[in-house]
């Protein structure tokens, strides 16, 4: 049962306003520790991206007017089936735990039902065990994994061929682009000191960190 039910959580659409918030709140729960896919896959374009394709089912939460949190989803389409799609649910620390994703999931699902949904989907890191709790409550279920690979480019003997090739001939088109502005000063006669922005920026080192 909740402990602290909250009464006042009011849901409305998501507005231009509140993309940066919603940014915001979504860096701050999407954590590269934590759930390393959902850090990777986050951005302010997915906010933007989904507001301006599907904003009758991006919706936020308020609690005295705070942002409380957000949902963003989208459907599907497939032959006969429509299915209802939560892309991102994201609760406020400060009022976890309190029905604000229950009240946000319901009113999405009910818009997408509205809209001739049938079947929900949802996916998540499988380490975390709030959201997965959270949807097997709400009456999903059927889990299936799905792995995730990943490859460093810069070590492979193939990419990484690419990669210095594609580094050389920066290298070589910035050379180019420079070569016309190292001129010396016409007015004292000596070759003054030429301010050089390299047009293009130096590639990552072979040696990157994988990324998380
Ligand atoms: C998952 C999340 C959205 C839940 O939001 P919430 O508003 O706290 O959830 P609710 O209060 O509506 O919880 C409803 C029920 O879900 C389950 N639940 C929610 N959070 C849980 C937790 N941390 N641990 C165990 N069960 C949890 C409980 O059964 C809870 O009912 P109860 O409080 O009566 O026990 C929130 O923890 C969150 O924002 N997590 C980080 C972002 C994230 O992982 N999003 C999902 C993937 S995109």
């Amino acid at each position: 049962m909740h402990s602290d039910r909250v009464d006042a959580v009011y849901v409305r659409e998501l507005r231009i306003d509140d993309i940066a918030p919603v940014y915001h709140l979504g860096e701050q729960l999407f954590t590269s520790e934590l759930y390393p896919y959902l850090y990777r896959t986050w951005d302010e374009w997915e906010v933007i991206g989904l507001y301006n394709t599907d904003p009758d089912y991006c919706l936020v939460a308020e609690i005295d007017e705070e942002l409380a949190g957000f949902i963003l989803g989208t459907i599907i389409t497939k032959e006969s089936w429509t299915y209802g799609y939560i892309l991102w649910l994201g609760v406020n620390p400060k009022f976890q735990r309190r029905g604000v994703a229950d009240t946000l999931v319901d009113k999405a699902i009910a818009r997408m039902i509205e809209d001739g949904a049938r079947f929900m989907l949802v996916d998540t890191d499988p380490a975390n065990v709030p959201a997965v709790k959270f949807f097997n409550r709400k009456g999903f279920g059927n889990i299936r994994q799905h792995i995730f690979l990943s490859m460093n480019l810069s070590k492979h003997e193939h990419y990484g061929r690419l990669i210095d090739y594609e580094r050389q001939k920066a290298e070589r088109a910035g050379y180019r682009r420079m070569r016309p502005t190292v001129r010396p000063r016409k007015t004292d006669g000596v070759v003054g000191e030429v301010a050089l922005t390299p047009l293009v920026t130096e590639p990552q080192t072979t040696e990157e960190q994988t990324p998380v």
